[in-house]
């Protein structure tokens, strides 16, 4: 009876599963801040993607660790980075997995911020051209969705121009449009090498407090031509998925951030909790609350048990 009348119904078809590349060979690594995940060198990067095709997730999203980094992050838009070849080789290998790229300069730049720095701030403007030029490369490289998380004001528009005006009309870009400066990407700024040297990200990431503000954000995004629209960090911010879904009709997603999953998994180590449980009704309060696509360190484990 439960079965027949539950309302919600989370499918692997809105599963997004994040991959973390590093630059060099014949590496597999796990990562120490985040339960069963692991730095991929691109060489190994098909194998893993066919496993995850064959879980029958739909997509991957890709985030890249360079070989060096420097003040404006350059190795971000190079033809020959870690990203660019995962993706290739990803293409080759599985076709029909979506590949979708992180756009953002935090794990390129020495300073670990989104941007460029400039007189002691993030340059607003000058890193919007960078982050277009980093897209770029990506499109180039076969990405079907580039995915911008850096929370620039404009970038959206310069990233769709820098598409259009190079022949990838076709390729979608799912905007981080209200992403939250949260304490839950702990373990991920562990993972990616991504913690800013210096300062935080609440000059550009928003706060917590402001709701209104999310939809204004997400608007925006929207107007300067974002395909599908995304709230970040999910469990804090399930009334923020709620409006969106109520107030905008494009595709919508939801960000089941680093600290959201280790949380599950340190309480489940402890013996205080049902891991597993804890990850299907966490994944289903997403969706209830109006999430179409669940990006999610759990997609591979919550696979097998949907449908
Ligand atoms: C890069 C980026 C971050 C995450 C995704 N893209 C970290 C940050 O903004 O500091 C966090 C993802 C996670 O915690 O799982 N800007």
């Amino acid at each position: 009876m439960r079965r027949m009348v539950r309302e919600t119904a989370v499918s692997v078809d809105d599963l997004v599963y994040p991959l973390f590349v590093r630059a060099g060979e014949k590496l597999k690594k796990p990562v120490a801040s985040m339960t069963g995940c692991f730095h991929l060198s691109a060489d190994l990067i098909a194998d893993e993607a066919e496993e995850i095709a064959r879980l029958g997730i739909p997509a991957v999203l890709l985030f890249g660790l360079p070989e060096k980094k420097d003040e404006k992050g350059s190795e971000a838009w190079s033809e020959t980075g870690a990203v660019q070849e995962a993706i290739r080789r990803i293409k080759k290998r599985v076709p029909d997995l979506l590949v979708i790229t992180d756009v953002c300069l935090c794990e390129y730049t020495s300073t670990g911020h989104c941007g460029v720095i400039e007189n002691g701030r993030v340059a607003n403007d000058a890193t919007c051209e960078l982050l277009a030029k980093m897209a770029l490369s990506h499109a180039q490289a076969g990405a079907d969705i580039v995915a911008p998380s850096d929370m620039m004001d404009g970038r959206i528009g310069a990233i769709r121009e820098a598409l259009e005006c190079n022949g990838f009309a076709d390729v979608a870009i799912m905007s981080y449009a209200a992403k939250f400066a949260s304490a839950f990407y702990g373990p991920f700024r562990d993972a990616a090498e991504s913690a800013p040297a210096f300062g935080d990200r609440k000059g550009y990431q928003m706060d917590p407090a402001n709701g209104r503000e999310a939809m204004r954000e997400i608007a925006l995004d929207i107007e300067e031509g974002a395909d599908i629209v995304m709230v970040k960090p999910a469990l804090s911010f399930l009334d923020i998925i709620h409006a969106a879904r109520e107030r905008f009709d494009c595709p919508l997603a939801a960000y089941h951030v680093s600290g959201e999953y280790m949380m599950i998994h340190a309480a489940a180590e402890k013996g205080l909790l049902d891991g597993q449980a804890a990850m299907m009704e966490v994944l289903t309060s997403i969706k209830r609350a109006g999430a179409d696509i669940i990006i999610t360190y759990f997609a591979k484990s919550a696979a097998p048990l949907l449908h």
